[in-house]
């Protein structure tokens, strides 16, 4: 039976539909952040997914929340991810990079002990990871314009560095929380100036941002990743204006010529939480010309599916591609899963990272 995921996607020129979903898994333990020879080996050995998206790189020194990992700011950080792009396509990959700014899910640990910036000097009451183990979030501190010019041209800095290190694409990180979520959520934002209150103000800074990545890049290879029902985790709450607010983001990304927009279904259960969305691809699909990306807690076989249902173009697999490096050819020859170990998910080394077998392939395969 052929298999929807297995299709190739013309449009980006994808050789199929199975996409690797962004995942940090913190093995830049080295003093410059950069990506070194494992991270090189990890990607290659998923090279056979139709597109690979990086782990959250961090756009600036003040962009990080979590440790040891890559940034894309710095001339080392663009050198290692040069062997990182070169060995994807040495093996007929394609690999964007997610453009990160963690906002307040930070820590003054990581900033010398300033605090983290937000829209607004709200704590999120999460947890950060930071150097001295988990520590709970404190209270940002609100940027100010000049802190967001700063942040606009740091992401159009490293969409510059992310080109020359020689990647397919970006996807700016506008969901889970972090920085351009903490502007579209009223429990993270009550700015009084343009940057907040209505919905075309609180996502002011996420098109002035995609208005200066589009400078530096061509417009058809810029994702974006929105989580609208994220609630309860990482300080955000869904109220009854979320909805609309993204509704509004993603009508408007109708006017540009974007590679993808990418959409998780609900990390928990939604069905009571009033005003979110139990069905993310359902709601959002009507309102998107273009290029659907769906993530969160699929299978072969719902992944599939929602593809033959015409409610999703392309399909992230975050967790099984942790175990899988060739979940393509397990999908392919419907060859059962390996687990994934969650204990290794943020360690360092090559243990749970470069150590996964791929499956031995038999002719009853
Ligand atoms: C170890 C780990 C790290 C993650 N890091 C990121 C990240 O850096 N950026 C991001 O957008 N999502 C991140 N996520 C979320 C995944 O992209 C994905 O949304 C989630 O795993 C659900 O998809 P799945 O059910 O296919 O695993 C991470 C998830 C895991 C398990």
């Amino acid at each position: 039976m052929s298999q929807s995921l297995l299709k190739p996607y013309p449009k980006l020129a994808l050789k199929n539909r199975v996409v690797m979903a962004p995942m940090t898994r913190s093995r830049a333990d080295n003093e410059q952040r950069k990506p070194v020879e494992m991270h090189a080996l990890y990607y290659e050995q998923r090279a056979s997914a139709g597109l690979i998206i990086t782990e959250g790189s961090q756009v600036s020194k003040q962009a990080v929340g979590y440790i040891f990992t890559p940034g894309i700011h710095s001339k080392a950080q663009v050198e290692g991810w040069k062997n990182v792009t070169q060995r994807v396509h040495d093996k007929g990959g394609k690999i964007y990079i997610q453009l990160w700014h963690v906002g307040r899910i930070s820590h003054p640990d990581f900033h010398n002990g300033e605090l983290p910036l937000a829209p607004s000097a709200i704590n999120p009451k999460a947890q950060s990871f930071t150097p001295n183990g988990f520590k709970d979030t404190v209270t940002p501190r609100e940027m100010t314009k000049e802190d967001i010019k700063q942040t606009v041209a740091d992401f159009k800095n490293a969409a510059a560095n992310a080109m020359e290190a020689g990647f397919d694409g970006v996807e700016i990180h506008s969901s889970n929380g972090y920085l351009f979520h903490q502007f579209f959520s009223n429990c993270s934002n009550t700015r009084t100036d343009e940057y907040g209150g209505n919905t075309e103000n609180k996502s002011r800074f996420f098109f002035e941002v995609l208005e200066a990545v589009k400078q530096v890049m061509p417009e058809d290879k810029i994702g974006v990743r929105f989580n609208p029902s994220l609630h309860g985790l990482f300080g955000i709450t869904v109220d009854e204006e979320t909805i609309p607010t993204f509704e509004y983001i993603i009508k408007r990304l109708n006017n540009y010529n974007l590679a993808y927009v990418h959409l998780s279904e609900p990390f928990t259960d939604v069905s009571n939480v009033p005003h979110a969305v139990t069905n993310i691809a359902e709601h959002f699909r009507p309102l998107y010309n273009g290029t659907l990306m769906i993530n969160a807690g699929f299978t072969q076989e719902s992944g599939n599916k929602v593809i033959a249902d015409g409610l999703a173009d392309l399909v992230a697999f975050g967790k099984p591609f942790i175990s899988n490096p060739d979940l393509v050819e397990r999908f392919q020859h419907n060859i059962p899963l390996t687990k994934w170990d969650n204990d290794t998910f943020y360690t360092q080394g090559e243990k749970g990272y470069t150590d996964y077998k791929k499956a031995e392939l038999n002719k009853t395969n």
